[in-house]
């Protein structure tokens, strides 16, 4: 079977094989009859170390609108509070005969750990600072989904000016974004306080800038990234005030990047510290709700494209 842990080595066509798989279901999911029973039979846990709202719930309706039978383990009510290691864990979750297990980690690399120890399909739902895939998708979906209900037709990801902005350094969603954008051929550039920007930052195709008005100028697409407070680790980062006066996407900042450019931002948002409320809301630039739309229909494809193997259905995995 195939896992998918990441987005980093996925060719262009991978990547847009995906997101063509998930075009039925955003269609679906605008039905008032959301179901399919494509996954029928098949037992999905979600296995979450790690807080979560978009995520768990959208890959928990992704597998029951497929007609699977999802359960989710919080780590926070499991035996992982008295002591049951990682390993231990992902071989009781393979003992009990899952067929996918998507799991969400505070560490990197932990979800490719357990990914080589079970059996079956494993969905990386965001492990640490290292790849948060789905939402790569969700967002390559949502940009190509925006591009198109404006009439642009050809190919929507080339020379695409997208600023990715905010904590990079501690960002998987921000990895996972660079993966697929410039590999479909956007010209991503990226912008965080120095303290925030990750020295490895030099060997990704990516631009990076400290200044954000100079990231802005001509952008497409403007991405704002969450302050990851929780993950600081001594690293000096400006007050929140401070922070907004330099990072913050505001309606005047956002007037330097392209006419009709596109915001988002993965959620949750510190409204007023990387992103103001009137940006955030603005029903004409802003693509925040549709992520979340998007983020349904990416997971269904991810589940059903993964499980096809072991289903006897060909396809991607
Ligand atoms: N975007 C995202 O991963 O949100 P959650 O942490 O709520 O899942």
């Amino acid at each position: 079977h195939r896992d998918l842990l990441g987005l980093a080595g996925l060719a262009p066509h991978e990547l847009l094989y995906l997101l063509d798989q998930a075009e039925p279901w955003v269609a679906l999911n605008r039905q008032p009859h959301k179901r399919a029973e494509v996954l029928a039979g098949l037992t999905i846990i979600n296995a979450f170390f790690e807080n979560s709202t978009r995520t768990l719930l959208s890959f928990e309706i992704a597998g029951k609108r497929l007609g699977a039978d999802v359960v989710n383990m919080h780590a926070a009510t499991s035996s992982v509070k008295k002591g049951e290691t990682l390993i231990d864990t992902a071989l009781t979750l393979n003992a009990m005969r899952a067929d996918a297990i998507v799991i969400r980690h505070a560490s990197s690399g932990a979800v490719g750990l357990i990914a080589d120890k079970v059996d079956c399909p494993v969905l990386n739902a965001g492990d640490g600072q290292h790849e948060h895939p789905t939402q790569g998708l969700l967002d390559a979906l949502t940009i190509r989904g925006a591009l198109r209900a404006r009439g642009e037709t050809g190919e929507p990801f080339a020379g695409l000016r997208v600023v990715i902005c905010g904590d990079i350094l501690h960002s998987r969603v921000a990895r996972s974004n660079i993966h697929a954008l410039t590999t479909l051929g956007a010209d991503v550039r990226v912008c965080a306080p120095p303290a925030l920007m990750p020295a490895e930052i030099e060997q990704l195709k990516v631009t990076p800038y400290h200044d954000f008005d100079a990231a802005l100028a001509g952008a497409d697409v403007v991405m704002m990234l969450r302050l990851q407070l929780e993950r600081m680790q001594g690293q000096f980062v400006p007050s929140p005030r401070e922070y907004r006066h330099l990072y913050g996407l505001t309606l005047e900042r956002l007037a330097r990047a392209a006419p009709g450019a596109l915001v988002m931002h993965p959620g949750p948002m510190n409204r007023g510290i990387e992103i103001d409320s009137n940006v955030a809301d603005h029903a004409a630039v802003s693509l925040i709700t549709t992520q979340v739309e998007m983020g349904v229909a990416i997971r269904m494809a991810c589940l059903d494209v993964l499980t096809r193997r072991a289903r006897g259905v060909e396809g991607w995995a």
